[in-house]
């Protein structure tokens, strides 16, 4: 349509979100969908929080508020900051946006010039490249082999990076395979960058807290503090305190840098939800007791859906280190036919097959990147995960 933008033309709606919208039309429907597409904790925001939101109200905390958050969200921030990565930032140093996302929009759209590259490790979170495309910049992606755990080494940067590098963008443990860098991958990404002062680290550690087994989880700022002044270390609540629709997401990194994204947000769409800050106050500043809770819970559901799907026909889960996701290969699959008569050529027919034979609702791999893999978000109750791979050992025992 000739009105529309250009820019839209650059970037494709979500996959993940047009799986879930496929899934819940499907439910809606009457038929029985078991949805493993979507990426947020299925259990509640904790008490203690939802009620210093309801606090928050009857206070009157009910009107605009500093455009990049409230001194006591930035305080709680920066102590959480110094108490979990040993990463010390001011108050002009941290910004709250609506959402991890629009954080990382904000970085972007307030650095990218056309042209610009930024480097991004595939299998990477679909927003991403379209981020960069919409800020006029242009996403280099490097691909992290099934063989390598997913994650990139210190050769593939490094080829990939040019004198156009803006930015690496780092995510760890990641969305879509849940691969987690440890201190020593990090150490060996860094020895590179140090090498290329032109290029800086946007780094979104969202997953930090569903880390499993022995897996510590460390980020690169800390891991390298020469790379402190050129790092964005961004976060949010949404997935370690189960609170993906109150939208808050901020990141700490340098002045400049952290006052040009909030003149972005200023111009858009102001400060997030005061509300909303104030039950991430509490949520940063309260009792942590049940993110370990949660990732016991996670790492449970983990060990089930990676061992039921390594029993299923030619697909070959591996064992991710942290997040709520499994990105298996159906490269086994490919080239069979399903019980429905659909010949599987690509990931794209595995996924689509098997929300219409068995109502089991995943994304292909190549939206985030990398196929033939599809995502599985294990955010879901155990009893729902247990038959979702029931029926997908099902639709794979029945491929001839
Ligand atoms: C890797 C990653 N980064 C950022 C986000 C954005 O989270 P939010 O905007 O809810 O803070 C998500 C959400 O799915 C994610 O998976």
């Amino acid at each position: 349509m000739a009105f529309l933008a250009d820019s839209l033309a650059r970037i494709k709606p979500s996959a993940t979100i047009a799986v879930t919208n496929k899934a819940r039309e499907l439910k809606a429907a009457g038929r029985d969908v078991i949805g493993l597409g979507a990426g947020e904790p299925d259990f509640d925001t904790p008490e203690n929080i939802k009620e210093a939101a309801i606090q928050a109200i009857r206070d009157g905390k009910t009107k605009y508020t500093a455009v990049d958050g409230i001194p006591e969200l930035k305080a709680a921030i920066a102590a959480k900051f110094k108490r979990e990565n040993n990463l010390t930032y001011a108050p002009n140093q941290i910004t709250v946006g609506t959402g991890g996302k629009q954080v990382l929009y904000n970085a972007l759209m307030a650095t990218l010039n056309p042209g610009d590259e930024v480097i991004i490790p595939a299998p990477y979170w679909v927003s991403y490249p379209e981020m960069v495309a919409l800020g006029g910049g242009t996403p280099v992606e490097i691909v992290g082999p099934q063989s390598q755990g997913f994650k990139i080494g210190p050769e593939a940067l490094e080829a990939a990076i040019t004198p156009k590098t803006k930015w690496l963008l780092l995510n760890s443990p990641s969305n879509p395979t849940g691969a987690g860098y440890t201190r020593a991958e990090l150490r060996a990404l860094a020895d590179v960058l140090l090498k290329y002062p032109h290029v800086w680290i946007m780094t979104d550690d969202m997953y930090e807290h569903l880390v499993f087994d022995d897996f510590e989880f460390a980020t690169i700022a800390e891991v390298e503090p020469k790379l402190y002044d050129r790092t964005l270390t961004v976060n949010g609540v949404s997935k370690a305190y189960a609170m993906t629709g109150w939208r808050i997401g901020y990141a700490g990194g340098p002045v400049e840098l952290i006052k040009a994204m909030g003149t972005i947000q200023s111009q858009s769409t102001s400060n997030p939800s005061s509300i909303s800050q104030w039950a991430a106050v509490e949520a940063l500043n309260g009792t942590q007791d049940y993110i370990p809770k949660n990732a016991e819970l996670f790492k449970k559901r983990r060990d089930l859906v990676v061992s039921m799907l390594n029993q299923a026909n030619g697909i070959v889960c591996p064992n991710p280190e942290g997040a709520f996701y499994v990105f298996p290969s159906c490269a086994g699959t490919l080239g069979k036919t399903t019980a429905g008569g659909k010949l599987l050529e690509t990931d794209v027919d595995f996924v689509t097959a098997l929300l219409e034979e068995e109502g089991v609702a995943v994304v292909q791999g190549s939206a985030f990147g990398l196929a033939p893999y599809f995502r599985i978000s294990y955010a879901t109750s155990t009893e729902a995960l247990e038959e979702a791979c029931t029926r997908i050992q099902r639709f794979c025992g029945n491929l001839r």
